[in-house]
Order: C-alpha cells, then sequence, then structure tokens
C-alpha cells in the first residue's frame, strides 16, 4: 500500500512572467526539506518549471496539484486555456508557438514537453481545445531517471 505523505496545490496565473517560476521553486524547496534524493528533485524542478512555464506563456489559470506517496511523486497541472489541436506535433522537439517576446525572454524553444516527458516515469498529456490542458507526471522515489 502507497502512503500519501503530502498533497499540496497551487494556483498558476497565465501571462504572470513576474512570478513565473515560483511555485516550482516552491515545490522543490518543500522537497529540499525532506529527505529526498537530489536527482529526483531536480527531475520535479525541470518538470513544474517547464509545466508552469507553459500555463504563463500560453493558459489563462491553472492549478497545481503535487502528491508525494513513500515511493512517488505525482504533480498534475490543469489549465483553463486555448488547448493543443495537434499534442503529436507539440510534442516534437523544436516546436514551439511562442511569440517573438518570449523567445526574448528565452523561452520558445519547444523543449518543455518533450522534457517534462523525460525526466518522467509516467507522463499523461490531454487536451481540449477552447477548455485546456491536463499534464500528468509521475516521478518514482527510488529510480534515476
Ligand atoms: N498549456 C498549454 N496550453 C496551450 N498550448 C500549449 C500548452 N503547453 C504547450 N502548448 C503548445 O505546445 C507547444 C510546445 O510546448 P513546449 O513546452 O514543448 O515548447 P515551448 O513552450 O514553445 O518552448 P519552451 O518550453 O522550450 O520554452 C507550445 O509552443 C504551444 O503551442
Ligand atoms: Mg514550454
Amino acid at each position: 500500500m502507497t502512503e500519501e505523505l503530502l498533497r499540496r496545490t497551487f494556483e498558476l496565473r497565465g501571462r504572470d512572467f513576474e512570478n513565473a517560476g515560483e511555485k516550482s521553486t516552491e515545490v522543490t524547496s518543500i522537497l529540499k526539506e525532506l529527505d529526498i534524493d537530489p536527482d529526483v528533485i531536480l527531475r520535479v524542478g525541470v518538470v513544474t518549471f517547464e509545466a508552469e512555464m507553459n500555463v504563463v506563456m500560453y493558459a489563462d489559470k491553472a492549478i497545481l496539484s503535487f502528491i508525494l506517496t513513500d515511493d512517488e511523486i505525482a504533480i498534475e497541472v490543469a489549465d483553463q486555456g486555448p488547448g493543443i489541436p495537434n499534442i503529436e506535433l507539440a510534442m516534437q522537439p523544436g516546436y514551439s508557438t511562442a511569440s517573438d517576446e518570449m523567445r526574448e525572454m528565452g523561452f520558445g524553444y519547444g523543449m518543455g514537453l518533450p522534457n517534462i516527458k523525460k525526466n518522467s516515469d509516467e507522463f499523461f498529456l490531454e487536451s481540449q481545445v477552447g477548455k485546456g490542458t491536463k499534464v500528468y507526471c509521475m516521478i518514482r522515489l527510488n529510480s534515476n531517471g
């Protein structure tokens, strides 16, 4: 039986570049207080940061939920936004619809989603055009990528 140790939810706001990355930092700070493999924390950091940035860049708002059990960390980011019309295309490294302004800020390499997938032991992306997108990731505590 897996035991739930910690559950937190955070609200993310679209276009909020000023506070972008704040919630993923909060998540990794919580994990650093616990006795968790630094490599796992790094992977959680990548996943939450990239999912958070995608909300900031493309969606209106989202709820990030984070659940720690004794053997895994699950992260779900469910947004209200335009959705992704072609998930297969969006998952391709280098594909991006980022604006010039976003690219000037150093985003828009089209690497966020592929990196989320790469750093997750389980990855699931669901989207409804005109409604929103849900990213689910699971990272095992005793795995090494
Ligand atoms: N939450 C979302 N809502 C709507 N569209 C999204 C969302 N997340 C990703 N996308 C779409 O998928 C594309 C690819 O996303 P991905 O995160 O891989 O790259 P990026 O955000 O464009 O660039 P990078 O992550 O490297 O800064 C985005 O350009 C965007 O068109
Ligand atoms: Mg991205």
